[in-house]
C-alpha cells in the first residue's frame, strides 16, 4: 500500500486511532488538511514532506496523490474527523482506483458524534431518538427541508453555521417545531471548544459568535445537556497523555 487515507479524528489530536498515528510516524509525505491539529502534522518523521491541502483544488490534489502514490512513496492523506463522511475521501479513493494505485482507508473519529458527544449530548437515546440525519449545511438551497422537518429523532447538520438562520428558519417553514432544542457545538472536542443551546427559532442569534468547524444539532437530545454537563469531566486536548496545558 502506498498511500493512505487516514482520518485524524475531530480537533483532539488524541482521537486519532493507534493506526492512524503509527502510519503518520512511518509516511514519507503528508497531505494534510487545515483542521487537522499541528501536533498531529508534527509527529510526521522530521524528514517527511509536509503538503497543506488547502494549496490545492481536488482535482490537482486527487492527481498529487496519484503521483506520489505512483513513486511508490509512504503518503498519508490526513483528514479531518473520519475520511469518508464529508471528507471527499470518496474521491480521492476514486482517483487513486482509477490510476491503479493501491490505497488503504484508515477510519478516523467523526466529528458526527464526538463533538456533541464532548459537549454531553448523546445523538441517539432509547427514549427520545433511534435515528439521526445528517445533512450537509453547505448548499441549503439543495435541502429536502419538507423531509427533514418530519424526520424523527436527531438531525446533526455538517458545515451548517454560516447559513443557520436560512436552515432555522426553512426548518420552521415546513414544519418543524420552532421550539425544538437546538445546539451548535464550535471546535469540539478541542481547548476551544464552545456550545450554545437554543430553541430552534433562536438558535442562528445565540450561536452567531461562534466560529467554525461547528455542528447544529436538532432534537430532543439536545435538552439531556441539561442534566449531564455539570458532571462532564472535559479531558484536555493531548496527544499520548501529553497535556497541553
Ligand atoms: C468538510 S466537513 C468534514 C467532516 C469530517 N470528515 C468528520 O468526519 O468530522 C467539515 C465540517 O465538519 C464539522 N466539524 C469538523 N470538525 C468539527 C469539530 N471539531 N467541531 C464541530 N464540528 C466539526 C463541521 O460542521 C465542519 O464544517
Amino acid at each position: 500500500v502506498t498511500v493512505y487515507l487516514v482520518g485524524a479524528g475531530p480537533g483532539d489530536p488524541g482521537l486519532i486511532t493507534a493506526r492512524g498515528l503509527e502510519l503518520v510516524r512511518s509516511c514519507d509525505v503528508v497531505v494534510h488538511d487545515r483542521l487537522v491539529s499541528d501536533e498531529l502534522v508534527a509527529e510526521a518523521p522530521a524528514d517527511a514532506i509536509r503538503i497543506p491541502r488547502e494549496d490545492f483544488e481536488q482535482r490537482e490534489l486527487s492527481a498529487l496523490l496519484v503521483s506520489l502514490g505512483q513513486r511508490g512513496l509512504d503518503v498519508v492523506r490526513l483528514k479531518g474527523g473520519d475520511p469518508f463522511l464529508f471528507g471527499r475521501g470518496g474521491e480521492e479513493a476514486i482517483a487513486l482506483a482509477e490510476a491503479d494505485v493501491e490505497f488503504e482507508v484508515v477510519p478516523g473519529v467523526s466529528s458526527l458524534a464526538a463533538a456533541p458527544g464532548m459537549s454531553a449530548i448523546p445523538i441517539t437515546h432509547r427514549d427520545l431518538s433511534s435515528q439521526v440525519t445528517i445533512v450537509s449545511g453547505h448548499e441549503p438551497e439543495g435541502l429536502d427541508f419538507a423531509g427533514l422537518a418530519r424526520a424523527r429523532g436527531t438531525l446533526v447538520i455538517f458545515m451548517g453555521l454560516a447559513a443557520l438562520k436560512t436552515i432555522a428558519e426553512r426548518l420552521i417553514a415546513a414544519g418543524k417545531a420552532r421550539d425544538a432544542p437546538a445546539a451548535v457545538i464550535s471546535r469540539g472536542t478541542t481547548a476551544e471548544q464552545e456550545t450554545v443551546v437554543a430553541p430552534l427559532f433562536e438558535i442562528a442569534d445565540a450561536a452567531s459568535a461562534l466560529s467554525p468547524p461547528a455542528l447544529v444539532v436538532v432534537g430532543e437530545v439536545v435538552a439531556m445537556r441539561e442534566a449531564l454537563h455539570h458532571r462532564n469531566r472535559i479531558h484536555a486536548p493531548s496527544l499520548n497523555g501529553r497535556s497541553r496545558g
